[in-house]
């Protein structure tokens, strides 16, 4: 594993009982790195950051983080150690405020400080929601939340699963833009998402997830021009 690899996932498997739905996964995330991992729906994408994370347990393979064997470990000490999973479904708690929900998060993950301040600045939407329900927020609104969430644990890496799904165009690229502001203060992401233009804009590198295999890989630009890869992701 190189200095420089924050996040290094070695022949992962994921399995429901008898259906595999993440079969011998292998990817890292560099240090400071925006990675794509791209798939149609039911490819296995939330099945691969609900393991890492620590929400279901792997059938076999090793995810080492920072230099450590992460596998097995659960979610609530991944966030200690900087490793923010912002999941699909906007996980926020509906009969609290903005505030509220902003501070509920009481971890330091070791990474780049995000103050309430610093996340009503990246998404000032929420400001004006400050003391509002957080279940009377729009979809935008509400995927705005789980990310200033996510980033109240001082995360080194955050999960983002799809969230620009069910997203105006617009505010898809306040939310795909914003995860671009993060690898500027140094936080890497593992994105995924089923809308492979946008994500490979923000991106250094991606992953092609078909049917719970990576089926290819390489740099965002060459993953951008590839015809077979576009024909392949297309093809699903
Ligand atoms: N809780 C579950 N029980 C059984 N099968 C599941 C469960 N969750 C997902 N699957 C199956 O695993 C595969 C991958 O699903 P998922 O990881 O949600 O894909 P994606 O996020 O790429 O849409 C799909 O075939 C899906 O039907
Ligand atoms: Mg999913």
């Amino acid at each position: 594993m190189s200095n420089n690899t924050l996040l290094e996932i070695s022949d992962l498997s994921v399995c429901y009982g008898r259906v595999t739905a993440v079969r011998n996964v292998s990817l890292t995330v560099g240090s400071g790195e925006i990675v794509a991992i791209l798939g149609a729906n039911g490819a296995g994408k939330t099945t691969l950051l609900n393991a890492i994370s620590g929400i279901l347990a792997p059938q076999s393979g090793s995810i080492l983080y920072a230099g450590k064997q992460i596998t097995g470990m659960k979610p609530w000490a991944l966030s200690r150690i900087g490793l923010s999973h912002v999941p699909e479904g906007r996980e926020i708690f509906p009969g609290m405020t903005v505030e509220a929900n902003l501070k509920l998060i009481d971890v330091d993950g070791g990474g780049s400080k995000f103050s309430i301040d610093d996340v009503l600045a990246m998404f000032p939407r929420l400001a004006e929601r400050f003391d509002q329900m957080a279940g009377g927020l729009s979809g935008g609104e509400q995927q705005m939340l789980a990310i200033g969430r996510g980033l109240m644990a001082s995360p080194k890496l955050v999960l983002f699963d799809e969230p620009s799904l069910g997203l105006s165009p617009m505010l898809s690229k306040t939310v795909l833009s914003a995860i671009r502001r993060l690898k500027e203060r140094g936080i890497s992401s593992l994105l995924v998402e089923q809308n492979m233009r946008a994500a490979l804009k923000i991106a250094d590198r991606g992953y092609v997830l078909r049917i719970g295999r990576i089926t290819a890989e390489g740099s965002a630009r060459e993953m951008i021009e590839s015809p077979d890869i576009q024909r392949a992701y297309l093809g699903l």
